[in-house]
């Protein structure tokens, strides 16, 4: 079996709403149960809508939230309560590359002191030659060490977000929707970029995006998220040619297929996402979907592997058919 880097079981993480005083607090369900495991050498995609948990799944995967309830496991390691110093060693295992690059760089600080700011977190100093070293890493070069983010494109200032996350040489980077706020023409030289770090450096991904091209463009593996929960997930191929849940069929059937005369019938999902504050009870896609019955109210379908596979897993109680 591949070494395990992360694995997270029934994770939870919920946000108190603090409302007016004269209502009651509610609680963000944000992300309500998740079993996810990523193990060396793959890259896998995590898609949905927008609000499904995806980042906050990403924060507490990497530990920069504290999940309400489950258990983190990096490395081998459960990390579930671990604070402070205790987390450095976790911090050399997993990096996260955050969507937006103008927000998540300081715009006060220059490119050499952001990319010393994970080697002092691990109570270290870089030379100058490292941090020359990172940027070459990532296509940029030593002039641009003493430049502040505003000086550069969007595309560069996603290089420097890598370019930090590599900083203490991780083997798991979490990059939630790296591409999502760039130009589509820069788009794929930032995939490029990645796919090149993963064959160089070994390391292995989860990709964070809404959007299913991008996904299938590198992705080994998929996971498919709605509200709060994984609702199927296994390898690209067989997610794409062959959705066995309701909700990842409609999503892809929005999506183009690449050979030409080839046309998949478009399913229109109606409705809004429900809010994660209450949740439809049983499935939580149940109020969307076209297959639901009224058992899909009861209880929550786990995930379960799709007849005839050994590692394609949906949670629904009318699994699509295998498409032949
Ligand atoms: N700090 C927070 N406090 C309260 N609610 C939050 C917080 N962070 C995220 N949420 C809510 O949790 C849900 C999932 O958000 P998020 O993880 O950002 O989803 P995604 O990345 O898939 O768009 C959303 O309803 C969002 O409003
Ligand atoms: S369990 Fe029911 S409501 Fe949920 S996706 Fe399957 S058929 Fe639809
Ligand atoms: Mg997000």
């Amino acid at each position: 079996m591949t070494e395990e880097l992360l694995r997270l079981d029934g994770v939870r993480k919920h946000f108190g709403l603090r409302g007016a005083p004269w209502r009651e607090s509610q609680t963000v369900k944000a992300v309500d149960g998740v079993n996810f495991v990523v193990r060396k050498g793959e890259t896998v995609g995590l898609v949905g809508e927008s609000g499904s948990g995806k980042s906050t799944l990403a924060r507490v995967a990497t530990r920069l939230l504290d999940p309400t309830s489950g258990r983190v496991e990096i490395g081998g390691k459960d990390v579930t309560r671990f604070r402070g110093r205790r987390l450095r060693p976790v911090r050399r295992t997993v990096q996260m590359v955050f969507q937006d690059p103008q927000a998540s760089l300081n715009p006060r600080q220059s490119v050499g002191t952001i990319l010393s700011t994970p080697f002092r977190a691990q109570g270290t100093r870089p030379t100058r030659g490292q941090l020359i070293e990172l940027l070459q890493k990532v296509g940029l070069s030593e002039e641009h060490l003493e430049r502040y983010p505003h000086e550069f494109s969007g595309g560069q200032r996603q290089r420097i977000g890598i370019a930090r996350a590599l900083a203490v040489s991780p083997d798991l980077l979490i990059c939630d929707e790296p591409v999502s706020a760039l130009d589509v023409s820069v788009q794929a030289q930032v995939l490029n970029l990645l796919a090149d770090l993963r064959d160089e450096l070994g390391l292995s991904y989860v990709v964070v995006a809404h959007d299913l091209a991008v996904v299938r463009q590198v992705a080994s593996r998929v996971a498919v998220m709605y509200l709060g929960t994984i609702v199927e997930e296994g390898p690209s191929d067989q997610v794409y040619a062959a959705p066995a849940h309701p909700y990842t069929k409609a999503l892809l059937s929005a999506v183009p297929v690449p050979e030409p005369g080839v046309t998949r019938e478009r399913i229109v999902l109606t409705g809004d996402v429900p809010t994660p504050i209450s949740p439809p009870s049983g499935c939580p896609f149940r109020t969307r979907c076209y297959k639901a019955e009224d058992i899909c109210a009861t209880e929550r379908p786990v995930l379960e592997l799709v007849q005839g596979h050994t590692e394609h897993r949906a949670a629904c109680y009318f699994p699509e058919p295998p498409t032949s």
